[in-house]
């Protein structure tokens, strides 16, 4: 097994910092616990991986629509999807220290006085694990009592399974079909999380995809291989991506089979995205709980059955976190070394920077209409004329855009750009009005040869 990098960690978020990307959630009271915002290329970058996300498991597929559910559901949704017994992390205190430990990550925490030490290492006397449920509670109207509660949904997938009758009797869909959806979820997680990979408030994209049962073996495996083999098309290095089953004392109370696509990240082998099979437990408990039969008649059998559901629900904020990490490599160029995110360009948070090679000359006037151009064209630019040219070539390298365009002398004369491709970093001369068709072309026939990874 490679040994593990933590420092590759630390470089990935003090880019996210100086970039961009991502800052510490309010960062001048002094922040606040694994929670964080992103900022103008972060976000762009988030959207990028909602877009390739919905792009392969909605638009492209006829047997999947979308959904966007509220965050605030009846109590009682939460009672009957088990998750106000069962949604729980088993917590220790340390009577000495008065740390708080998730049981079942000793591992990963630290006494709060000894901190090269593991609670259970030092002195410190632990006391029994208590389940401590994660889902957060606040109050709806003007009256804080218990009948006001409702919690903050811990995971989108509920709100699917609530409208499962709704999307059936609206749109024509029928089993094998998915609902999709992609927002946010919380959960008031007690371990720390290396940076966005574990959070307080955090994006999901989730698909609920309701089968026969007699199909569910099939389509478990069929989402298995198409989740992982989207992380692959989008460029992430193959070699640090796995399929893990859970074991029987992993599985979630739902769940009779899991799969998680995991990475390997710096600071070991971690869980991505989960492929669940829920079977017909949640349409089942919310038919029993609400009093609604969540069920779908087959009239060609002229029966009604529960479908089976196969999940693949995965992290936004987790995706593009791993995006950040694959993409990123350092390699050694003349005197210096060249820091490149090597994303794919349906990733990469912009896609073309245009540069005036001086500042003079009509050359930013012309540089401006082309990048206006390709914005009418939606395409994601920037637009730089400072510093010299190898200096405005590195600072898009280290943000990952695939693409520089640099209007120059010629450009002015023959109407003619110099196009430079991140990677290789070799030089094409473009007609400006075949530019756009030009990067068009470059993106769809996108491809990493191995040799060229970070
Ligand atoms: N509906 C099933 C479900 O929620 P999960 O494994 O708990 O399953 C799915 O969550 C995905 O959501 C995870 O694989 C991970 O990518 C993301 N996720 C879960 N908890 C997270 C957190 N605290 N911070 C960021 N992402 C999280």
């Amino acid at each position: 097994m490679a040994k593990p990098t933590p420092s590759l960690m630390d470089t990935i978020v003090s880019l996210c910092k100086r970039r961009g990307f991502v800052f510490q959630a309010s960062e001048i009271y002094g922040g606040i616990g694994n929670t964080y915002d992103y900022g103008p290329l972060g976000v762009e970058l988030k959207r990028r991986v909602k877009d390739a996300w919905w792009d392969r498991t909605v638009t492209r597929r006829s047997d999947v629509v979308g959904l966007d559910s509220a965050i605030l559901q009846n109590p009682r949704v939460w009672e009957a999807s088990g998750h106000l017994s069962n949604f729980t992390d088993p917590l220790i205190d340390c009577k000495t220290c008065k740390g708080r430990f998730r049981a079942d990550k000793l591992e990963d925490a630290h006494c709060l006085l000894k901190p090269s030490l593991h609670p259970g290492e030092c002195d410190g006397e632990l006391t029994e694990p208590r389940a401590f449920n994660l889902m957060f509670k606040t109050n709806v109207g003007a009256v804080e009592s218990s009948s006001s509660v409702v919690y903050l949904r811990p995971e989108t997938a509920q709100g699917i399974f609530l409208n499962f009758l709704n999307v059936l009797n609206s749109s024509r869909m029928k089993p094998p079909f998915g609902i999709a959806q992609i927002g946010k979820s919380f959960r008031n997680e007690i371990t720390p999380g290396n940076f966005v990979f574990r959070m307080r408030e955090f994006e999901q994209a989730e698909m609920e995809f309701f089968v026969p049962p007699d199909e569910n073996e099939r389509w478990y495996e069929f989402w298995r291989r198409e989740r992982f083999s989207w992380y692959v098309d989008l460029g992430i290095r193959e070699e640090k991506l796995r399929l893990r089953d859970h074991d029987q004392a992993e599985l979630a109370h739902y769940s009779t089979a899991t799969c998680d696509v995991e990475y390997e990240y710096p600071f070991g082998w971690g869980e991505l995205e989960g492929i669940a099979c829920r079977t017909d437990y949640d349409l089942k408990q919310h038919s029993a709980a609400s009093g609604t039969n969540l069920v779908y008649f087959d009239p060609q059998t002229k029966e009604h059955y529960t479908p089976y559901v196969i999940e693949p629900a995965g992290g936004i904020d987790r995706m593009a976190l791993t995006f950040l990490i694959d993409a990123y490599a350092e390699e050694p160029l003349e005197n210096e070394t060249r820091t490149v995110l090597r994303f794919h360009p349906e990733i990469a948070p912009i896609t073309v920077a245009v540069f005036p090679l001086v500042k003079k000359d009509g050359m930013p006037e012309k540089a401006h209409e082309i990048e206006d151009e390709l914005r009418r064209a939606r395409f994601t630019t920037f637009y730089d004329e400072k510093a010299a040219i190898g200096r405005r070539y590195r600072r898009q390298d280290e943000v990952g855009t695939p693409w520089c365009v640099t209007v120059d002398g010629d450009t002015l004369k023959e109407d003619v750009v110099t196009v430079r491709e991140r990677d290789s970093m070799q030089q094409a001369r473009v007609p400006v009005k075949e530019l756009a068709a030009y990067l068009v072309e470059a993106r769809a026939g996108w491809g990493r040869p191995a040799a060229t990874r970070g």
